[in-house]
């Protein structure tokens, strides 16, 4: 984890975020044990704003990557943040197990599976639908 978190670190300058000046970076860890990183991209119409987990997992995948094993997320606060509920499913595409780790500029960390952010996900099965 130690490399993800400093390649995270590492980009989070690159941070797009001139709307709500809250910088995230993310770095996977695909299973071929290559590292992808991504970061906030916002925009002037707010809804195309493209969160970093996304950005990172864009990245792996135009790659080849298919299976993530981790992702960490960087902000630069007191408190670590929260995958949106977007980039919970974004990640479950990819993994059922992978680990996420918050970390933020304090000690405080949120380490958890995407199993356990996203309980009961949807997975999509063609022809069968209730
Ligand atoms: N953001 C992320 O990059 N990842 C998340 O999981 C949640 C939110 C970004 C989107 C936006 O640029 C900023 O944080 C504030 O919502």
């Amino acid at each position: 984890m130690q490399e993800l978190i400093a390649q995270a670190k590492a980009v989070i300058a690159n941070s797009y975020s001139p709307y709500s000046q809250f910088k995230v970076a993310a770095a996977i860890k695909a299973a071929d044990g290559r590292i992808f990183t991504g970061v906030n991209v916002e925009n002037a119409s707010y809804g195309l704003t493209q969160c970093a987990e996304r950005a990172a997992i864009t990245a792996a995948v135009s790659a080849g990557v298919r299976q993530i094993d981790a992702v960490v997320i960087y902000t630069p606060t007191q408190e670590p943040a929260a995958p949106c509920g977007a980039c919970r499913q974004v990640i479950r595409e990819f993994s059922g197990s992978a680990l996420i780790l918050s970390i933020c500029d304090s000690e405080k960390t949120l380490e958890l599976s995407i199993a356990d952010l996203l309980p009961e996900s949807f997975q999509f099965e063609q022809g069968k639908s209730t």
